[in-house]
């Protein structure tokens, strides 16, 4: 019995750890776009935390960090990040839904919005950097 409810605690310690590692914490992420993406922290309900640096042309808001919040369950991730920093303030912000493909790539739609601007709507490819 004892064995019994060690191996079932094991096997949930195991979930929840893969689950987890969804997306890791330290991990460095670019885009099609040259746009990199650092992931700082992560818990253990799936919520992860990082920064943001957009390098797409033709976009505002450039070359600085910006705060990125998103939740992962399973494969599936949803991140968002609002444009405004020390540096700028673009009154937009954007949605990024996607899902997790083995361990280095991250395929997304997004949707760009802000007051008074037309809403943008894509698609972004990560890549894992090591
Ligand atoms: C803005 O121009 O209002 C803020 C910057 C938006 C950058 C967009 S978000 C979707 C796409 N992917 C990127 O990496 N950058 C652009």
């Amino acid at each position: 019995m004892f064995r019994l409810i060690s191996a079932l605690l094991l096997l949930a310690a195991m979930s929840v750890s893969a689950f987890a590692q969804s997306i890791p914490a330290g991990s460095s992420w670019k885009n099609q776009r040259g746009s990199q993406m650092y992931v700082a922290n992560t818990d253990i309900n799936g919520n992860f935390s990082g920064t943001y640096i957009n390098n797409a042309a033709g976009f505002q808001c450039q070359g600085t960090p910006y705060q990125l919040a998103g939740r992962a369950g399973g494969s599936h991730l949803t991140f968002v990040v609002v444009w405004k920093n020390f540096a700028a303030d673009c009154h937009s912000k954007t949605v990024w839904r996607g899902r997790l493909i083995g361990t280095t790539t991250i395929q997304t739609h997004w949707v760009l919005t802000g007051p008074g601007i037309p809403t943008l709507r894509g698609a972004d490819t990560f890549q894992r950097q090591p």
